[in-house]
């Protein structure tokens, strides 16, 4: 089971400032992501309790987890012991954060996730669906 985890804000892709977060709404992402693989389960929450439970759930299920964190990648030390519980991780951010605000350039999960795709906008997501699904 590859779980798909978005943060704060996410579930309001499509119409949270296209220019910088695409067009594809979060509907379409949900779908875009099952098309890749079959035992994908998408899901986003603005809280970050309910974000930390679903990673417990990862951790003792052994599911694999895509996260796109929001802005709790930037400063959520909670969510990064949380991350770390979980056995493969790979972090996805649709903006290229480097290049944003500097508040956005650090993330405090890339050193206890598998990789970090930063600026492939839903691509990321499709690209660290299939690492996850790939034999070891
Ligand atoms: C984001 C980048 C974060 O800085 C921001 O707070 C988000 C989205 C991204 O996908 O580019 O909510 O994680």
């Amino acid at each position: 089971m590859i779980l798909v985890l978005n943060g704060p804000n996410l579930g309001r892709l499509g119409t949270r400032e296209p220019e910088i977060y695409g067009s594809t709404t979060y509907a379409e992402l949900v779908a875009l992501c099952q098309d890749v693989a079959p035992d994908v389960e998408v899901r986003q929450t603005d809280d970050e309790a309910v974000m930390i439970g679903w990673l417990h759930e990862a951790a003792d299920a052994g599911s694999q987890v895509v996260l796109n964190p929001g802005a709790w990648g930037h400063y959520s030390y909670a969510l990064r012991d949380a991350v770390s519980l979980v056995a493969d991780v790979i972090e996805v951010h649709l903006s290229q954060t480097a290049a944003r605000e500097p508040f956005r350039h650090h993330s405090v999960l890339s050193p206890v996730v598998r990789a970090t795709i930063t600026g492939l906008g839903v691509e990321g997501y499709l690209a660290a669906i299939r690492a996850l699904s790939a034999p070891a």
